[in-house]
């Protein structure tokens, strides 16, 4: 899929804003602090309900105004639909595809978008709340339903949090915590789904992700990833390399709710859920360190950029609509030649990339034919060099 047309209204430095885009890489141009990554992050925020630099919304809403609208066209095959979400100060989001209302989490089952900016390094180097997001973004971008998978296990383990916290005000005995048993059900029931989801989930991005690593790095380094998952306990890793070992949902249920019983002495002392997905970890190693804490800078990067190559070759495969958007923020200034020109052969195959670089001479000429201009908060030309116009 791609976006054939962008309009913004009031979001971040954006008063008014309408662009055109065509297939194929899209460049936009412009000093820093010009609007360039706003306007992609608009786009990704189309896509997963969710900034990639911010994690609430009021500072997507241009200062001084109370809501701001994010308009996309997109084209499916010979299908094109038009997706709104609007924004608003004090009241909650709305989401429209073709005017009709649709729920905002619905979005991802309209529009699909990869994005890569320099904040992903926090997906090696972050906390491991970083990599559940990430993975629960794509396991939704892969099947939707999910959104309310998640939501009601989010929603059920509040619940459940709350009951243990009253719980312990009371000084309920353990044994007698019966109503505690109706939330365990539930949250052995979502939280195994969700565990399965992204179990299936790293077992389809493993080879992507060792691939993209070599071709942005250039170098044969070993990538590994596996999942820490916190009912087997803090240490247990299972690295995930035989693509043939599915996640059993019964033995995993079984576990989840037998540790549960084990940790329910410990969870009222401390009146938090302390075993479940909310709990674990997506592990990644690199020539057999743990790439939290051991890579370099570079690798760290390379490791993040890897990531999310192999998510958008995961969408790829599973989409009947075709590709989801690329988008690159930042990232050609970071990198020497080589890899320029590595990164640029991995994409180029995408229908649709968007660029943004304050420079634009740090991007391969044959990701520039089209280039968009931009200077506080505006568009200011839109020139095709292919066409010669400009
Ligand atoms: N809610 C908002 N209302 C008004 N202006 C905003 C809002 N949020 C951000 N801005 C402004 O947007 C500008 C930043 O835009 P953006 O991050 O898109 O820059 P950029 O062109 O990507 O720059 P760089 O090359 O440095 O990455 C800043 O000047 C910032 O003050
Ligand atoms: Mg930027």
């Amino acid at each position: 899929m791609h976006v054939t047309h962008l309009s913004l209204a009031d979001f971040r430095n954006y008063a008014r804003a309408e662009v055109e885009l065509t297939p194929g890489p899209v460049l936009f141009v412009g000093r820093n602090g010009q609007g360039k990554t706003n306007l992609v992050e608009a786009i990704g925020y189309a896509s997963t309900v969710s900034s990639h630099r911010v994690s609430t919304d009021q500072a997507l809403i241009r200062f001084g105004t109370d809501a701001a609208i994010i308009r996309l066209r997109v084209q499916h095959d010979d299908r094109a639909i038009v997706i709104e979400v609007q924004l608003n100060r004090s009241s909650p989001n709305k989401a429209r595809v073709n005017r009709g209302a649709i729920r905002v989490r619905e979005l991802p089952r309209y529009f699909s978008s990869v994005l890569f900016a320099p904040e992903d390094l926090a997906l090696v180097r972050g906390e491991p709340g970083v990599r559940r997001g990430f993975l629960d973004a794509l396991v939704v971008q892969r099947s939707p339903r999910f959104a309310g998978v998640i939501a009601d296990y989010e929603r059920v383990l509040r619940q459940r949090n709350t009951l243990l916290k009253s719980a312990r005000a009371s000084r309920v005995p353990a044994e007698a915590m019966t109503t505690l048993d109706v939330w365990d059900e539930r949250l052995v029931e979502l939280g195994t789904e969700l565990m399965v989801a992204r179990w299936q989930l790293v077992t389809a991005l493993r080879p992507h992700i060792a691939a993209s690593y070599t071709a942005v790095a250039g170098e044969e380094h070993r990538t590994r990833v596996g999942l820490q998952h916190s009912i087997d306990g803090a240490e247990a890793v299972t690295m995930i390399d035989d693509p043939d070992a599915p996640l059993d949902p019964a033995a995993t249920r079984e576990r989840f709710r037998s540790v549960l019983a084990e940790r329910r002495r410990a969870e009222l002392e401390r009146a938090v859920t302390l075993v479940g997905p909310h709990r674990d970890d997506l592990i990644l190693d690199l020539n057999g360190l743990p790439a939290r804490g051991y890579a370099s800078h570079g690798e760290s990067w390379s490791f993040a950029l890897a990531l999310k190559l192999a998510s958008a070759q995961v969408l790829r495969l599973d989409a009947v609509a075709g590709d989801p958007v690329l988008v690159l923020d930042d990232v050609f200034a970071e990198l020497d030649e080589g890899r320029r020109e590595r990164l640029a052969d991995a994409v180029h195959d995408f229908e649709q990339v968007l660029i943004t670089a304050a420079v634009g001479g740090d991007v391969p000429d044959r990701l520039r034919a089209t280039t968009v201009r931009i200077a506080a908060g505006a568009i200011v030309d839109e020139a095709s060099e292919t066409g010669g116009a400009g």
